[in-house]
């Protein structure tokens, strides 16, 4: 019976921390286990690459990476998860991808403002493609449903486009139309330092995040620091509006405690942040601690997680392989 089938990836590029937990990697576990879907999962080493990685540090991550994937619930006899580079379809089809989309879909792109900055003469090419090899990370599976973040709409609206528009060049109904899927509490989980800016792993401050890898102590001692302002909870969730910090602390609640935002403010109304912030950081420290251990147990056995990466990297290549070969007699090439 056909399944439709799920694609998303995580950047080994360091760092994982809750907002990947929440707003991809917790959700890719409970795809999987919703049985309607065949999911593959994917850390994007390819894209990493895109700015400057340290060899032997890139190295480490994805194995670390492919460590928190299993220990958030990635089972690798139900999805099939792979390093992108070992499935080199992915970039075949991202250069055709790079011939049907045009340079000013690229130029556009929010992502591309806010990493190139304003040298964007000095970043790399690929910074600039990253959203063509995205694509076709997507499509080189027919994949339709792709769970993210907030942060990744626009790419997926691009990825529709080039679709689209190969489809429309090429007189072919071949490259389905991918759908964002972008759920829950914590889709978009703001820096404990400012508000204004999502929680990611290229920010400065250590403190701004909660790592995937850090311990209890340090969990509960940056949920202690995280800004907020000095007005208790109030009565319901439309009352913190105007208040990003503190509602970006209820949403966190919400998503680890799977509870709607509304239920966790309805729970606390009244509290202080000096009562609600203990209560989170236990929370997180109850959810997130079963797999930090397990990523440490994970990552004393390279050699097995290399193994299950080689495993799905032949599963996959099952799906690629056709599809690209198909793609190419579709080119002339
Ligand atoms: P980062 O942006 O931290 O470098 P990636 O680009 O590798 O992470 O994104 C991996 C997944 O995690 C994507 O689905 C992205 O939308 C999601 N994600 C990243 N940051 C956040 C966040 N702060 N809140 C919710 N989801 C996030
Ligand atoms: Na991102």
């Amino acid at each position: 019976t056909f399944k439709p089938r799920v694609f998303s990836g995580i950047q080994p590029s360091g760092n994982l921390h809750l907002g990947n937990y929440l707003g991809a990697l917790k959700r890719f576990v409970d795809t999987q286990n919703e049985a309607e879907f065949e999911t593959v999962y994917c850390m994007v080493d390819l894209h990493a690459i895109t700015v400057w990685q340290d060899p032997a540090q890139l190295a480490h991550n994805t194995r670390e990476l492919a460590a928190g994937f299993i220990a958030a619930g990635i089972d690798p006899a139900k999805s099939i998860l792979i390093n992108q580079s070992q499935v080199p379809e992915h970039a075949q089809l991202a250069w055709i991808f790079n011939c049907v989309a045009r340079m000013g879909w690229m130029g556009r792109m929010t992502q591309w403002k806010d990493k190139a900055g304003k040298n964007a003469e000095a970043a790399s090419l690929g910074l600039l493609a990253y959203p063509s090899l995205m694509a076709a990370d997507i499509l080189i599976y027919h994949a339709t449903h792709v769970p993210v973040g907030e942060d990744q709409k626009q790419h997926i609206e691009l990825t529709r486009d080039i679709a689209a528009k190969f489809n429309h060049d090429y007189g072919v109904d071949f490259f389905p139309l991918a759908e964002p899927v972008i759920e829950g509490a914590a889709t978009r989980v703001m820096s404990l330092r400012d508000g204004t800016k999502k929680m990611s792993k290229s920010d400065p401050s250590d403190a701004s995040r909660i790592n995937m890898t850090d311990d209890a102590d340090t969990i509960a001692k940056k949920i202690r620091k995280a800004k907020t302002d000095p007005d208790p909870l109030p009565d319901s969730y439309e009352g913190l509006a105007d208040r990003p910090e503190a509602r970006n602390l209820v949403n966190i609640y919400a998503a680890l405690a799977e509870m709607t935002p509304e239920a966790v403010v309805a729970d606390h109304a009244g509290q202080q942040f000096g009562q609600f912030k203990p209560a989170l950081a236990d929370l997180a420290v109850d959810k997130l601690a079963p797999i930090t251990t397990e990523m440490s147990r994970l990552m004393a056995d390279p050699a097995e997680i290399d193994r299950i990466l080689a495993k799905g990297a032949l599963q996959a290549r099952e799906i690629t392989t056709p599809i690209l070969k198909r793609t190419y007699e579709i080119v002339g090439l």
